[in-house]
This record gives structure tokens, C-alpha cells and sequence, in this order.
């Protein structure tokens, strides 16, 4: 049976080193994958990606790319999250599309509302995310700034800040997988610590494309886990306001 999303979250560690002689079903690792994608995302514009590698010689060449850090050597499976901001433009349509085909599925339509959700994809959205080598981001910047000393403005507007933007959602995605996977009882470790040209090569993904992250996967091994949960006292780090 599966563990509570509350199991789940106090069950998952980072695991450095995966029991050798248990595999991982393919269907199940990809199940978390699929409930990756459910996650929260910044306009649903779901700029990722998800790379689930079993091949043996690439999890070789991967692990290299990680420095041979022990969560990627020993990892049974890999699973990468990859950001894709440049995928923007797709994106957006696939959701014009949905939403035209809610629309016109309703009984009664709100022509109010279908008009507000259309203009958030189809003027917004690009005015967010066109960019030409950082110009319109600089400009729109400085509006920002200039209109926000009057009134609440949105400010996170040039190339880095949606970058940080797409890392988060693919971020959160990345957390529901592992906490997916941690309901099955299966361990994993993020990491960030790879060379993400090499990584990018060993995909054949774009020049665009960032990793998110490497996640190694597979059942801990013992002495897997490298000691107690450490964490600051939660009230050092919790405010009620
Ligand atoms: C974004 C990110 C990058 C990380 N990179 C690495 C890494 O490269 N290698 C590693 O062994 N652990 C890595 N970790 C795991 C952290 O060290 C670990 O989450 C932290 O020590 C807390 O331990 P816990 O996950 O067991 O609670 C990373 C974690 C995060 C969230």
C-alpha cells in the first residue's frame, strides 16, 4: 500500500547509495513522473521537460557527467528534469487551444471571461516572454520600475527573472515526483552538483534547454543515507504574522 503524502514527505531522504540488486519497474517510476506533471506551474505553461533514463550506457555517461558522485554511480535510474522557457510560444497555444474547446463546450457561454482568458495568452504572454537579446527585458524593466512607484507592478519581467520562473515550476514538479516516489517506498537524490553542457550533449537537447536537476533513483542501500535529518530549529525559520 502507499505511503500518506505525510509518510511520504518524512520518508523521503536524499539516498546516495541504491541497493545494486533491486531494480525499479519502469511503469512505476514513470507513474511519478506523470504526477510530476501535475504540479503547480507559472501560468500552466508547463516549460519543462522530463528525461527517465534506464540505458545503461548513458546512466554510465551521465554518472560521469556528475562527477561519479555515489547518487548518480550507483542510481539504478536516472530521472532529469529539464527547464524549457524557450518552448514559451508552444506552449501558450496549447493552452488557447484548451481553453477555445472549454469555451465552446459550454452551454452558456461568459464572453467576459473567454475574452480575459484569450488576452492572458495571447497578448501577456508574449509581452512576458519575446525577447531580443535582452532589450525588451531591459525596457521593460525600467517600466516596471518607473509605473511601481505609483501603483503595484508586476516586476519579475526580463530574461533572468523568467528563468527563475521556469526553474521554480520545474522545481515544484521535481519535489512531487520524489515525494511520489517516496510513496511507493522508492528512494531518490536531487542533485546539482553536473556538468550541464555535458549533461545537455549526452540528451541531445537544445542550446536553450537548462537541467533542472539530476535525480537518482532506486531502493536504498545500506549506509545510503549519510546521517540524522539535519535542519534548523523551525523557529528560526517560521514567521506568524
Ligand atoms: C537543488 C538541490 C541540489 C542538490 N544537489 C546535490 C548533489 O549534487 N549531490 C548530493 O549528494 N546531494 C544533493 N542535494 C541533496 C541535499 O544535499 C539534501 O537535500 C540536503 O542535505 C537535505 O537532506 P535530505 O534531502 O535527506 O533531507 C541537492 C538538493 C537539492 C534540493
Amino acid at each position: 500500500m502507499e505511503k500518506t503524502v505525510s509518510e511520504a514527505i518524512e520518508f523521503r531522504r536524499s539516498v546516495r547509495k541504491y541497493d545494486p540488486n533491486q531494480s525499479l519497474n519502469h511503469e512505476d517510476v514513470k507513474e511519478c513522473i506523470r504526477q510530476a506533471t501535475l504540479a503547480a506551474t507559472s501560468s500552466n505553461l508547463q516549460l519543462w521537460e522530463f528525461y527517465h533514463i534506464t540505458d545503461s550506457e548513458i546512466l554510465k555517461k551521465l554518472s560521469k557527467a556528475c562527477f561519479s558522485q555515489s547518487a548518480a554511480s550507483t542510481a539504478v535510474q536516472l530521472v532529469i528534469p529539464v527547464v524549457r522557457k524557450d518552448l514559451w510560444r508552444k506552449r501558450s497555444t496549447a493552452n488557447i487551444d484548451f481553453h477555445k474547446q472549454q469555451f465552446e463546450a459550454q452551454e452558456v457561454r461568459n464572453a467576459k471571461k473567454e475574452k480575459r482568458t484569450l488576452k492572458y495568452y495571447e497578448k501577456l504572454i508574449p509581452v512576458l516572454y519575446r525577447e531580443f537579446f535582452g532589450i525588451f527585458g531591459f525596457l521593460k524593466k525600467v517600466f516596471a520600475k518607473t509605473t511601481g512607484i505609483y501603483r503595484p507592478m508586476y516586476r519579475e519581467v526580463n530574461r533572468g527573472d523568467l528563468r527563475v520562473i521556469a526553474h521554480k515550476s520545474t522545481a515544484l514538479a521535481a519535489q512531487n515526483f520524489m515525494i511520489s516516489m517516496a510513496a511507493k517506498g522508492i528512494d531518490t537524490c536531487p542533485m546539482e552538483g553536473f556538468d550541464s553542457i555535458r549533461v545537455k550533449r549526452i540528451l541531445n537537447l537544445p542550446r536553450k534547454a537548462e537541467i533542472s536537476m539530476v535525480i537518482g533513483c532506486g531502493y536504498r542501500d545500506e549506509g545510503g543515507i549519510y546521517g540524522p535529518r539535519f535542519r534548523v530549529p523551525f523557529k528560526d525559520v517560521y514567521y506568524s504574522i
